[in-house]
């Protein structure tokens, strides 16, 4: 097993990264009292709560059950939590567990960000993607129908427990879609994890868990110090939504679920690196590297062909790093250094939204 320290003072916490950690007694620790509601969803419940639950002895464990899917994350579904709260008359020394993907980890963070105005909670991630990312850094919400991740709040957990083993039930749209936000790591910090990443693609998409834990490692390490350094995201912390812009317009454009979180990212990617290029940052040849590794993991490099220009101007113009009614955008200066701009041509920016449609046109006819 290892373990890693995201450094927030007195909000520091663990992250443990090994096998076989879910009916491992490591929740115990970072429960203080004996009460504990489980939330989890239809799919993860059945594979792994009884695994977690034997880490739970002792505990009153009482348990909510979401349905599947992006298109539950939001304040309907959130109140089930609320409501499974009150109903087994929860008090404020509760600890809520978040066993799941990132959805799963978003909604009971944000349920005990708010419920009695804050209560402990751990994160069991069961994805790639949640593993890597999502469970780390205190980001906790929900959908609105106007806007991904438009309801939220800052809240870190107690502590994050990665068990890699859970990764082989994973689909394998799951794990290229984890791959995205791995790659993003490689792309915006640090130059000689993307070669490797570029060396070892083939055996992560496999599903290799000495390689899968090797990348979940360094991918934490480097959002654990991108989180200390800037918790609240008011500057370098904005490196972490590479691709992320158009990828958020991409997903409520097609409906919250139909393309997957980190599929949105793979294509949003591609055209940030498409920007950059324009800019005169990046050479082609980085772009043919990056279009490559997408392809590799098993990602889209283009976004959907009946997504116009216009749209994605509208959807981006609620993005989260708007200031002031200027959008701002997270590109590449190079492999492994990132930049967030307003300093963009708007011409520059239809030509990278643009470019992406005629691509597929080419390509889908
Ligand atoms: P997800 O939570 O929908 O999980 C993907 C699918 O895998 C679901 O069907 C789930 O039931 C299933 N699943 C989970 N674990 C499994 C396992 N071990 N075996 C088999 N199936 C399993 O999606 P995700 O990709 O984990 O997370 C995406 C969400 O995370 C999005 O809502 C996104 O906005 C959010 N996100 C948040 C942050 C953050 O910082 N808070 C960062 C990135 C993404
Ligand atoms: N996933 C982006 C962040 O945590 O800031």
């Amino acid at each position: 097993m290892q373990k890693l320290t995201v450094a927030l003072a007195e909000r520091s916490y663990p992250i443990y990264i090994g096998s076989g950690l879910i009916s491992h007694s490591l929740l115990s620790p970072h429960i203080k009292a004996r009460q504990v509601m489980v939330v989890t969803n239809e799919t993860v419940a059945p594979l792994y709560l009884e695994q977690l639950k034997q880490g739970l002895v002792g505990h009153q464990v009482d348990v909510v059950t979401l349905p599947d899917g992006e298109q539950f994350k939001n304040l309907e579904h959130l109140d089930r939590i609320f409501t499974a709260l009150l109903s087994h008359r929860h008090n404020r020394t509760t600890t809520l567990i978040a066993l799941g993907g990132g959805v799963v980890g978003d909604m009971t963070g944000f349920a005990a960000a708010s419920y009695q105005r804050g209560v402990e909670f751990i994160q069991v991630p069961t994805t790639l993607l949640s593993q890597v990312d999502s469970s780390v850094g205190g980001k906790t919400g929900v959908n609105h129908p106007l806007g991904k991740n438009m309801i939220g709040a800052f809240y870190q957990p107690q502590a994050v427990i990665a068990d890699t083993s859970v990764l082989s039930s994973l689909p394998s749209r799951e794990l290229s879609a984890g791959l995205a936000e791995v790659i993003k790591y490689g792309l915006i910090y640090d130059p000689r994890f993307f070669e490797w990443l570029e060396q070892h693609m083939e055996g992560l998409r496999a599903g290799d868990e000495q390689l899968l834990a090797q990348a979940i490692h360094r991918s934490c390490e480097i959002k654990a110090e991108v989180v200390a350094e800037d918790e609240r995201e008011t500057g370098i912390r904005a490196w972490l939504n590479l691709g992320h812009t158009f990828g958020h317009a991409i997903e409520t454009e097609m409906g919250y679920g139909n393309w997957l979180h980190g599929e949105a990212v793979g294509a949003g990617t591609m055209m940030a690196a498409d920007l950059s290029m324009r800019l005169g940052w990046l050479k082609q040849q980085d772009v043919d590297r990056i279009r490559a590794i997408l392809v590799a993991a098993g990602l889209p490099v283009l976004p959907p062909d009946s997504m116009s220009a216009e749209r994605f101007c509208e959807l981006m113009s609620v993005d989260k790093k708007v200031l002031d009614g200027q959008l701002r955008l997270v590109l590449l200066k190079s492999i492994g250094e990132a930049t967030v701009t307003d300093q963009f041509p708007a011409a520059l920016l239809q030509q990278t939204l643009s470019a992406g449609k005629l691509l597929g046109q080419i390509t889908n006819t």
